[in-house]
């Protein structure tokens, strides 16, 4: 779900603040290359309204104004009577998304079923912005109900250029796809708009979608890595966390500082920024700069090995020396107790993390510090503060060390250390504040929750997936998860794989590994399925 590549999380894309406000003008016309061979895919917009709900309290004092949103639109495999799936954006950038119609699982269905494929970029995101910057009061409309409202707009009020025919819903079958927050926007959409609410949009399927808001997120993160990665890594890694939670609980200012020191850290003033860059080959909470187990994936091409590096190199064999003798040094702080394999983390840190911050000035704001008010308040659009707010008001889900057992993380990082941040982020407006000790999960959870049920809805989520735990097959989930034998409430959760993996494809289902090849065999079923409903 979090993005990735993102370093402290505004860091990167952070523009100079813009005094105008207002609706943003056009993106018409520019183009994105495709990565595959052919055509470069044209950027059009829809003039979206910002604010679907003019009887709602909640959109006080309400506009009437609309907003360019971006999409782009595949006709290859397209033939009259075949359906249209819109891709939902989610979080990022709807340049980032094109992988899904060239190769991934919009290809994999459009080629199956003589369909059309879109994306859709969510608004707040990429280039779909309502304003030209994102004041708390400008960032009222960033709501689920707003954006899957888009979903619905769109649906109804497409143009495809070069297309015969009216594609609009509901006199098509629109199909609805999207992974993680989108994947949640997917499941959303179809409950709302579908069979199960006002019909217009045909049905959907939600890949590890995150349907559950709660505050904190102690469960799962962390937890596939301590189950599933190498014991010796897990243990190492605990041990030492357990040693550093034990000099914090002692207020050993002395030996902590020369903890941070090992790791060349020295400057981080608090203990929490610093308990937080020395997870950042595990991830979060919110933001990490490598790719770590949540970016593993089935394919070299998509994935990443970082995480298998950063475990490997915890858990060398014979070691240089320097790294050893490392082990010892804070041995007289834990009762004589070596640190093991600390040597190897903090090498692996200082070789890695450390030149990503090139100045050196390891606590400033666009390094490794957080603690800079001014820094959170800018008010320059970037998908990072609109996700940050999405998670301040509704999603939710901080992440945090686990409440007992053997942890990945320092128990220092605790909710505060992200409500910090909705708090610096997003002042209280003239007519719009965040949730002041959280999000209020309601927004979110009123939908379904766990108990989730939309007709024509599939869910399809990965063991591993390390957000999973508020995914439908989330391990708290109360009732067996089982597919309904009408077709209607397909589920399947592909065993061993990660955060919506089904979303990437090689151009050859056969040469696929075998839980994916046949996650997507049962995406075409699901999808035909809908197909013949439809037809009926
Ligand atoms: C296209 O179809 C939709 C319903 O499917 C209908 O509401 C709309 O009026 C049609 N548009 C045109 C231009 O025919
Ligand atoms: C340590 O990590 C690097 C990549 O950062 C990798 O090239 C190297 O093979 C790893 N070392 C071990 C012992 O696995
Ligand atoms: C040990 O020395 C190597 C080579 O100079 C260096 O890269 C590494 O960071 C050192 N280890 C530690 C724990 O500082
Ligand atoms: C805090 O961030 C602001 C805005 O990015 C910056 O101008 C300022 O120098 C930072 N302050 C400190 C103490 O780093
Ligand atoms: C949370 O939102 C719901 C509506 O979704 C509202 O009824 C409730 O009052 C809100 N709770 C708080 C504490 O604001
Ligand atoms: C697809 O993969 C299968 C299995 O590896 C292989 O036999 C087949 O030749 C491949 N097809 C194409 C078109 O590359």
């Amino acid at each position: 779900m979090h993005l990735i590549n993102l370093f402290c999380l505004y860091a990167s894309g952070f523009a100079s603040v813009q005094a105008l406000s207002g609706p943003i003008s056009s993106s018409d016309g520019s183009i994105v290359r495709r990565q595959s061979s052919g055509d470069p895919y044209k950027i059009y917009t829809i003039d979206q309204p910002i604010d679907h709900f003019p009887d709602s309290p909640r959109y006080e004092p309400h506009t009437k104004a609309t907003f360019k949103q971006r999409y782009i639109f595949d006709k290859t495999y397209y033939k009259p009577g075949g359906p249209v799936y819109l891709y939902i954006g989610g979080e990022v950038n709807l340049e980032s998304r094109l992988e899904n119609l060239e190769s991934g699982i919009i290809k994999i269905l459009m080629q199956a079923t003589d369909g059309l494929g879109i994306i859709l970029e969510n608004r707040y995101y990429g280039e779909s912005y309502p304003f030209d910057t994102s004041t708390t009061d400008q960032l009222a409309y960033l709501t689920t109900e707003q954006t899957i409202a888009d979903n619905a707009y769109f649906a109804q009020h497409v143009t495809l250029p070069g297309v015969e025919g009216n594609l609009s819903a509901p006199g098509t079958p629109w199909i609805l796809y999207g992974g993680s927050l989108a994947g949640a926007q997917t499941a959303f959409s179809v409950k709302t708009y579908g069979g199960s609410g006002t019909g217009l949009l045909w049905g959907g399927i939600a890949a590890s979608g995150v349907i559950h808001s709660q505050h904190a997120y102690p469960e799962w993160y962390y937890n596939p890595i301590q189950k599933f990665a190498a014991g010796d890594f897990s243990i190492s890694i605990n041990a030492i966390i357990d040693k550093m939670d034990y000099l914090v609980a002692q207020k050993n200012t002395k030996a902590i500082q020369e903890l941070k020191e090992i790791f060349g850290l020295g400057a981080l003033k608090d203990i929490r920024d610093f308990a937080m860059t020395i997870a950042f080959p595990l991830g979060g909470p919110m933001n990490y700069p490598t790719s770590t187990w949540q970016e593993l994936n089935w394919s070299p091409l998509y994935g990443s090995d970082d995480f298998w590096d950063f475990s490997n190199n915890v858990t060398q064999l014979n070691p240089p020396a320097n790294n050893t003798a490392v082990d010892h040094q804070l041995a007289k702080y834990t009762h004589g107790e070596p640190w093991l394999n600390l040597g190897n983390y903090a090498a692996y840190v200082k070789r890695v993390l450390l030149p990503l911050c090139p100045s050196g000035d390891y606590n400033d704001v666009t390094c490794f510090g957080t603690q800079n008010q001014t820094f959170y308040a800018e008010v320059a659009n970037g998908g990072s503060r609109s996700y940050l707010y999405t998670t301040c008001t509704e999603m939710g889900v901080y992440q945090v060390a686990q409440p007992s057992g053997p942890s990945l993380i320092s128990r220092v990082l605790q909710v505060d250390y992200t409500q910090q941040w909705c708090d610096w982020a997003f002042p209280p407006g003239k007519y719009n504040s965040i949730p002041k000790n959280g999000p209020n999960v309601t927004w979110y959870n009123h939908y379904g929750d766990f108990n989730f049920k939309a007709d024509r809805l599939a869910f399809i989520d990965g063991e591993q997936d390390v957000w999973r735990d508020i995914c439908y097959h989330s391990r708290a989930a109360p009732n067996p998860r089982y597919s309904s034998v009408d077709g209607l409430h397909p589920e399947h959760l592909i065993a061993g794989a990660g955060h919506h993996w089904d979303s990437y494809g090689i151009n050859n289902i056969s040469a696929e590994p075998q839980f994916i090849r046949n996650a997507h065999l049962w995406e075409i079923r699901v999808v035909d399925r809908f197909l013949e409903m439809w037809s009926k």
